[in-house]
């Protein structure tokens, strides 16, 4: 098992404010999964991938990863752990505007001191960008700034892709081939976490994990 949860929640706000965003009382992920969480806005996709990837913490409840459990330990852990374990993908590319394609991908690597560059290449000729490595995001196209985030999110090797909403922001054309990219990383062995409301993507996902109101429906 890669991922496991149980009983989590999560609560933004607080008093008559708050919002009850997420309620699983227990799902898992085994390694080498592709799954897609879907269900319509608000339901809690987004919640979920943050809270997997540690980008964010839960109000209670608790997620392993590999049988270790994440969630409650210090931010230096889960800083390690998003860096080391975790590739995270957005609907908006989150790409740096003035640096090359090249210079995003080795973005994960600046605190480590640098390097990899041979490696930030090779996966920007594995997503299709070989020959775009000097451009700069605004001098590429949706898919193509997609397929560069992709390869950032692959500088160190980690053994489990969120992506969330990944196709959102791109035509059906488009959207399709990042799916196709990232299928063929989980064919490589990556465990992959797609959210999206779109349900011809999430059908094309190994596994479909549906939310309703925070909840896990089927
Ligand atoms: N930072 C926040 N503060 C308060 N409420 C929030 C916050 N983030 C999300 N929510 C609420 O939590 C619920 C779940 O939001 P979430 O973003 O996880 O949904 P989603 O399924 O990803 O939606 P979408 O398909 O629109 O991306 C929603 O009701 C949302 O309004
Ligand atoms: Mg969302």
């Amino acid at each position: 098992m890669l991922i496991a949860v149980k009983n989590l929640t999560k609560v933004y706000g607080k008093g008559p404010l708050a919002v009850r965003a997420l309620d699983v009382e227990s799902l898992e992920i085994k390694e080498g999964e592709m799954a897609a969480v879907t269900g319509p806005s608000g339901c809690g996709k987004t919640t979920l991938l943050n809270l997997i990837g540690a980008l964010d913490g839960p109000t209670g409840g608790e997620i392993f990863f590999k049988g270790e459990r994440i969630s409650g330990r210090g931010e230096t852990a889960l800083c390690r752990f998003r860096r080391e374990k975790v590739g995270f993908v957005f609907q908006a590319y989150h790409l740096i505007p003035s640096l090359s394609a090249l210079k995003n991908v080795l973005v994960p690597a600046v605190p480590l001191g640098g390097g990899r560059v041979r490696r930030a290449r090779e996966l920007l000729r594995l997503v299709g960008l070989a020959g775009k490595e000097s451009r700069r995001p605004g001098e590429l196209s949706g898919g193509e700034q997609q397929r560069v985030a992709v390869a950032r999110a692959l500088l160190l090797d980690p053994e489990l892709i969120l992506a969330d909403e990944p196709t959102g922001n791109l035509d059906s054309a488009a959207g399709a081939e990042i799916m196709e990219l990232l299928k063929s990383l989980n064919r490589r062995g990556k465990t992959v976490i797609v959210a999206t409301h779109d349900r011809r993507v999430a059908e094309s996902c190994g596994r479909v994990i549906r939310l309703a109101d925070g909840r896990v429906v089927s």
